[in-house]
């Protein structure tokens, strides 16, 4: 793998798979690998709030043996207090890794490109690589093909669509995205992984998309930085709610996926959330198996 982890784009699919295996594994034997990154600092870069990203880190690091480090948004003040880079090259003196959560993918990049150490994209306004890692894990874990495999994403066409989008172009994964007109993802991070062979389709009727479809995933309508358009675009979206009716349009069989944090009765039903074919629990209890995975992998 490359030095830093920043999107799924720069993984290739057999070093995808490879995390998979590594994540079955620490998920099976937890205590085989308590000194696997002994000793190892990760700098934890947050901007923006967190419970799954903040929690299976610091976990997972310390589970294999090393510690984290929590910088809140107060602390650092990236690029206020402190340029950027200044920020990257301190950090590179102490720890062994540096994991951000922050607006924009520039500044992960910056950070990358400028520290000596391993960094990786813990969610930014353009990807979330962790999580969609995870989400195709818990598909993988559970013994499907992602070649042979669905998944309608139904809502905003943001960090979380954009990564699904790499991961299908990575996996094999058939992928169906239906969004309100204006909300699709970036034309040029479609046309590249459509042409890297992912298959990959935009719906404006989210009835179309997930019909057939193995498993309904949606996601918040306002992400992170955007809660002062929370109320026009819940009006926007409400079409686009996974309820049980839109559920029952998949597959009998299918799952329900959310990354979470979840607006009940907004993006999604309670019925919905808290049905027996929802397996958002998996999703982020695979967080943090996935990313000691990673963990391990850059900083080992
Ligand atoms: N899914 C996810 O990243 O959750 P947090 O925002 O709570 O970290
Ligand atoms: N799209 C959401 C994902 C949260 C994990 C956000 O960026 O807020």
């Amino acid at each position: 793998m490359k030095k830093d982890l920043l999107t799924i784009k720069e993984l290739t699919k057999e070093e995808v798979f490879s995390l998979f295996e590594d994540a079955k594994e620490l998920k099976t034997n937890p205590g085989a690998h308590r000194q696997d990154l002994k000793g190892k600092i990760l700098a934890m870069i947050f901007e923006k709030p967190s419970l799954r990203t903040r929690v299976t880190f610091e976990a997972g690091i310390y589970q294999l043996g090393g510690v984290g480090i929590y910088l809140a948004p107060q602390d650092i003040q990236l690029g206020k207090r402190e340029a950027v880079e200044d920020v990257a090259r301190n950090l590179s003196r102490w720890v062994d890794g540096i994991m951000i959560r922050t607006f924009g993918q520039d500044i992960v990049e910056k950070i990358a490109s400028e520290a000596s150490v391993p960094v990786i994209n813990a969610l930014t306004d353009l990807y979330h690589p962790c999580q969609i890692l995870a989400d195709l894990f818990t598909i993988w874990e559970r013994g499907h093909k992602l070649e042979e495999f669905t998944l309608a994403y139904v809502g905003d066409g943001n960090n979380i669509a954009h990564s699904l989008i790499w991961g299908a172009a990575k996996t094999g994964l058939h992928l169906r995205i239906a969004t309100p007109e204006g909300f699709e993802p970036k034309r040029e991070i479609l046309e590249e992984a459509l042409s890297q062979g992912a298959d990959i389709k935009l719906f404006h009727n989210p009835v179309e998309a997930v019909k057939g479809a193995d498993a309904i995933y949606t996601d918040v309508w306002a992400s992170m930085g955007q809660e002062a358009e929370r109320e026009t675009r819940k009006k926007i979206f409400m079409p686009f709610q996974v309820n049980m009716e839109l559920f029952s349009k998949a597959k009998p069989s299918a799952y329900f996926m959310h990354c979470l944090p979840a607006h009940r009765g907004e993006e999604v039903t309670d019925e919905v959330l808290d049905h027996p074919r929802s397996i958002v629990l998996d999703q982020a209890e695979n967080r943090l198996h996935i990313q000691k995975a990673i963990m391990r992998r850059l900083m080992g």
